[in-house]
Order: structure tokens, then sequence, then C-alpha cells
């Protein structure tokens, strides 16, 4: 077939009319036993007993709970970086998506030569090849007029309602503090949420080269070389200047306590700092890294590093009290041959682990089973808060009328199993191997299409559909109060002192 991976197949198209009969129909706020009518890609009706005529393709959910397909907030999938390219591409990335449940996904766009248009182009080409819905945000990595005016275009006119900036990779994609400030700025100007990559480039700089003067050249030197105190570092430093810009912020993959504390302390304070945590931080701990064997080791190796056993626990445990709002991946993978480029030194290691696949099981084994947080709560931190953190909310991440028909049906007892022998990424590793727990995603429906079903996935290339997404999502009310009040506040004093004069 087209694809080469051997499971596309046109025939998903056909079926546009689908009833769900008898499931648990799970919200974000709510659940309740209702039938699903889905025609030509949206949601008709949510209702008990919905009696439909022939020519409708009819689903039985008793026993199982049919929820918002999953919504991953972070990906890289075709990604230039680190002298190579990501193996999955949109197709193959999305693919193993679908077949874990995730119906869409934002991508993070890399400027080409810091040319916001030219990454945004680039992508556009890239994404000729999604079967699913996704949309894109973008990183900014150098600063000038031409930039500013084009983060006015990408929000204006292409759908894109937030950008990233890395605060380590020095020398490729690490920004001064000083762009982080004008970002920060631009960002509040166009209602559109700033996201930091936050651990601290020049000092895990320094780090790598101390590990390399010790003669520790191995995957765990990339871990020791970056440890959690220069992730907290960064995260309180980015919080502290997105207070004074006052405007929103976004920690994406948070992988530590010292960065969740941070954030844990800025919210306490009243600031609208939103932290990302990634199924890799919750459920691995950074033992692996010391694998004897460099393959082994290496598939582990991202940034910030994976943790000693005790952040993902601390990380579980912000999740389910509503600390850290939503769960991404960061998939971002590498095969076997690439990640061994780093064989004689870590830092050539291109850093990036998988999970689209992954994430919608594992956080329900690690969750839900565990009674961390409720189903309701599953949907929210894997669908409906990424929907309405990105302003797409209730098109995505809702099982109501007028919604995109993205769903799920979940068996909570079924079982789910991981390997590499059986995952749909193009990768030869898997970093959760031989994972298994309860649950698992039997059927999804994408854009009104049954693409998984008793295991078999039936995806075209070219189906999937890009979702254009507006600025001033919810954390913008009341900003301009705030800026208002702050300025009365400046004015008082003076006012005060001229009056007395
Ligand atoms: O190791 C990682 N995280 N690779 C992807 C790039 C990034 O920092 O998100
Ligand atoms: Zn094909
Ligand atoms: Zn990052
Ligand atoms: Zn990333």
């Amino acid at each position: 077939c087209e694809s080469g991976l051997g499971y596309c197949d046109s025939d998903s198209r056909l079926s546009s009319k689908i009833l769900i009969k008898g499931g648990t129909v799970v919200n974000a706020d709510h659940q309740e036993v209702a039938d699903v009518y889905v025609e030509d890609g949206v949601i008709v009706s949510v209702k008990p007993n919905i009696k439909v005529g022939d020519g409708v393709r009819v689903v039985d959910a008793t026993g199982k709970f049919v929820m918002p397909g999953g919504i991953d907030p972070h990906t890289h999938l075709a990604m230039e970086f680190m002298g190579t390219e990501t193996i999955d591409n949109f197709f193959s990335g999305q693919a193993a998506a679908l077949a874990g449940g995730t119906t869409m996904h934002i991508d993070f766009v890399i400027p080409v030569d810091g040319s916001l248009s030219k990454g945004y182009e680039a992508y556009v080409e890239k994404a000729k090849l999604s079967c699913m819905d996704y949309g894109f945000h973008m990183a900014i990595t150098k600063w000038d007029d031409i930039v500013s005016k084009e983060m006015e275009i990408m929000v204006e006119e292409k759908g894109i309602n937030s950008f990233k900036f890395f605060m380590a990779y020095k020398g490729s994609l690490m920004i001064s503090d000083e762009l982080l400030l004008e970002g920060l700025k631009k960002c509040k100007s166009l209602g559109a949420l700033a996201m930091v990559h936050a651990e601290n480039g020049d000092a895990v700089f320094e780090g790598q080269k101390r590990m390399i003067e010790l003669g520790i050249t191995g995957p765990e030197g990339h871990a020791l070389s970056r440890p959690p105190v220069l992730e907290g570092e960064a995260t309180a430093r980015a919080i502290r200047l997105a207070a004074f810009v006052n405007t929103p912020l976004y920690i994406v993959h948070v992988m530590s306590i010292d960065a969740m504390e941070e954030i844990a302390r800025a919210q306490k304070s009243g600031l609208k700092v939103i932290g990302e945590p990634v199924v890799s931080g919750l459920v691995l701990d950074d033992s692996v890294l010391w694998d004897p064997d460099f393959i082994t080791a290496a598939k582990f190796v991202m940034s910030p590093p994976i943790r000693a056993s005790g952040h993902g626990k601390a990380l579980q445990a912000a999740l389910s009290t509503g600390i850290l709002k939503l769960v991404g991946t960061d998939h971002c993978t590498f095969n076997s041959t690439q990640k061994s480029f780093g064989i004689d030194d870590f830092r050539k290691i291109p850093n990036g682990v998988n999970g689209l696949e992954e994430r919608m099981h594992l956080v329900w084994d690690t969750m839900v089973e565990s009674g961390q947080i409720s189903v309701t709560d599953y949907v929210r931190v894997t669908s409906t808060e990424c929907a309405k953190l990105f302003n797409m909310y209730p098109r995505k991440g809702a099982i109501r009328a007028g919604s995109d028909a993205d769903i799920i049906i979940f068996n909570p007892n079924s079982t789910f199993h991981i390997s590499a022998n059986s995952h749909h990424s193009r990768s030869d590793t898997n970093v959760y191997e031989g994972r298994s727990g309860k649950g698992k995603v039997e059927v999804t429906i994408a854009g009104g299409k049954i693409v998984w079903e008793n295991e078999e996935l039936k995806v075209v290339p070219g189906s999937g559909r890009y979702v254009s997404m507006p600025p001033f999502n919810y954390l913008y009310h009341g900003i301009d109060k705030a800026d208002e009040n702050y300025l009365t506040s400046l004015k008082a004093p003076v006012n005060r002192i001229k009056q007395s004069l």
C-alpha cells in the first residue's frame, strides 16, 4: 500500500453512520449510560435508547467506557533534531496514536533558519501524510522584527495559538532571557500561550563538560549532567518572568519534584501556570540509564532526563490534585541506529522517547487503576483540558452533540501489552517494552470513521485535518483587569506626591 506500512485501507471511509450502543459515556464533568449516534464525522446525539434505521453500523459498548479520543499536547513527528530526523512521521506516528486511542495531537513546528513562515511551510508538507487531526505549536529560536511580525501572522492567519521557548539545547534551539522576555510580551499581546522547555542550558553545558572530564561518556552521563536543580531553576525563572509580564505560562515536560514545586508555589500565589507531565516522567525512573547495554540505556535518553524514582510518584500525586493539569508524551522517536550516534559520547545521543501509542493505556493503569484519579478526571487529563487550553473545546475533548466524532471504546476488564514487536511506531525499540496492565482501547473512531477495531488499523494517509486554534484561551480571562490595576497602583504614589506639593 502507499504507506509502505501495510495497514492502510480506504474501506475505513465507507461507514459514515455509526451507533455506539449501551456504553458508559464519560466526559470530564459527568458520566452516564447512553448511546452515541455519529453521522458524517460529527456526534449527532447522545442519549439513552437511540433508534436508527438501516445503513447504520451498530457497535455494542455494553460494560465499556465511551470517551473522547485522547489529545496529545506534545509530539515531535518528522522532526529534524540533533543531526537526524525522528523515525516516526505524520503517518506512522498518527497510526500508532490511533491504535492507542489518541485521535489528535499538537506538534511543534521548528523554524527554518529562525524563519517561522519557512518552518510552517515545511510542516504543512510533512503533515500531508496525516491520517488524524492535528494542530501546531511553534518554537521561537531567534528574535528580530521579522520574527515578531511572523508571530502575528501565525496567530491571525495560520491558526497557531502557542509558542515554545527552549531554555536548553545551547548552540541550537536555546534562547536568552532577553529573547524570552520579548517573546512573553509578544505572546501576551497576541493572546497566545507561551510554553517553555525549562532547563538552564548554560549550566547543562557546564554539567556535560564536567561528565566528559570525569570520563563518564555513557547514557548515565546524560542524567548526571542535567540534575533536577537545573530544571527547578529554569522553571522558577520562566515563572517569574511570565509574572513580571503578567502573561500565562505553560511548562512542558515537567520531570522533577523541583519543577513541580515551583509550579505549585506559583499557583498558590495566583499565577496562571500550567504544568504538563509526560508519560515517561510519570512511570519510568532513571535506573534504566545505567544499563550496561548501550542501546538499552540510550533509548531512555530524553530531556529533561528521566529522574530518580520518587520524582515520578510525586508527579502522579500532583496530577491527581490538579497541580499538573494534562498529560503529554513528548513522542520524539529515534531507532537504535540513530541512538548509537552517541555510543562514545552521551551528548550525541538523539534526545527523545516514544509514547503516542502508549499514553492512554499507561495513564489509565498508573492513575485510574491505582485509584489516584476518577474516570472523569482521566478524560480531563488525557483530552478535555488540552482542548480547553488550546481553544478547541467543545469541538474536541467532549462526547456531545455537535462535537467531532473522535471517540474511543475502552474496556476496563481487558488488558494491554506493550512491545516493539507489536507497536505501530516505526522504531525498533519501545521504552515501555514488556509492560502490561488493565484496560484496553478496543475501538478508535476518528473523524467519524472506525480506524481501530479487532487489533486492526484502517487508516488513510491524507485523511487527517489541520485544526486551527484561535488565541485568548480561558487563562486570559481577567488579565486586562489585572494590568489596569497594576497601572493604577503605579500611578497612585506618583499622584500622592504631586498632590502634596
Ligand atoms: O528529549 C526531548 N524532549 N526531545 C524532544 C525535544 C524537546 O525538548 O521537547
Ligand atoms: Zn496504503
Ligand atoms: Zn523540550
Ligand atoms: Zn518535546
